[in-house]
């Protein structure tokens, strides 16, 4: 069946309806935008699944701060229908903002502040309460049996499985796990802003973060001193800005001193004005 572009949220809901009667299981894959390989493997993944695959690409306010990128956030529609088909997108869903957030729109979602108000919600303050209400807004709109979410935002996985279980969501969330280029930097939308420069320093962020993997591998078990040989990749390279790098329970996102099954690596460095994000289980 052909790809439809569907933007009203009835006409959404109308769509997985009939899809659900004839027998379908609903993937969502809740995107931004300027899709990726990344995304692409999302897609593929529920598409793969069996899903009848909801892309829905909605640059959402409410998640960036006041000093963000919200205005030149890149916009490519035609090259994300373009993706969202050859990966195997049964409903690319755009809705407006006009529609999402409608005037009087002041209902908002907090997932509890221990897994929030550290890592990425320190430095954006408010972040998760937006990507929890829009995340719950598009179950609401296109009632996934599963919704699929990248690995790279780790904290963000965490977050919207803390929000579906907590809520009693009636759905699946799936990981996938993070593409990287054959550099092995992280896929992300903001790549794109990277200069030349900056792009040839950003894998070092990766590296790091395997350093750190190798030194859990050869049975140190001290987090600080994983955390100094992961530190000492980074400083090599001065053009990088750290805003964090945890060592932490995969699960509840606490910092832990000591390796205990499920660590995390958890990182975020500003690269000129780009802010990269990057994990690795150690
Ligand atoms: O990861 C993203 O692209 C966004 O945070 C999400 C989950 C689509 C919510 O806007």
């Amino acid at each position: 069946m052909q790809m439809q572009r569907i933007e009203g949220i009835t006409d959404v809901l109308r769509a997985v309806k009939a899809a659900r009667r004839g027998g379908r299981r609903i993937g969502l894959v809740p995107t931004m935008g300027a899709l990726h390989r990344g995304h692409a493997a999302l897609i593929e993944r529920a598409a793969g699944d069996g899903c009848f695959t909801v892309v829905s690409i909605f640059v959402n306010p409410t998640q960036f701060g006041p000093n963000e990128d919200l205005a030149r956030y890149p916009r490519p529609l035609e090259s994300d229908l373009q993706v969202a088909m050859a990966a195997g997108a049964d409903v690319v869903f755009t809705p407006a903002t006009a529609e999402v957030y409608p005037p009087g729109f002041d209902t908002w979602v907090e997932v509890g502040g221990e897994l929030t108000a550290r890592l990425c919600g320190a430095s954006r303050p408010g972040h998760f309460r937006g990507v929890a209400t829009i995340v719950l807004k598009l179950f609401n709109m296109t009632e996934p049996d599963r919704a699929y979410f990248g690995e790279k935002d780790y904290q963000q996985l965490q977050v919207i499985r803390r929000l579906t279980r907590d809520l009693d969501l009636p759905l699946e969330v799936v990981p996938v796990p993070t593409v990287r280029e054959e550099d092995g930097l992280a896929m992300s939308s903001r790549n794109k802003y990277l200069s030349s420069e900056a792009r040839a320093v950003a894998p070092w962020l990766y590296k790091a973060l395997k350093t750190a993997a190798e030194a859990a591998a050869a049975s140190e078990r001290n987090a600080g001193i994983i955390r100094r040989h992961a530190l000492e990749v980074i400083a090599s390279q001065p053009a990088f800005q750290i805003d964090y790098l945890e060592i932490v329970d995969g699960d509840s996102l606490r910092p832990l001193d000591e390796l205990q099954p499920g660590a995390m690596m958890l990182a975020a460095v500003r690269l000129g004005g780009t802010r990269l994000i990057d994990n690795i289980r150690l």
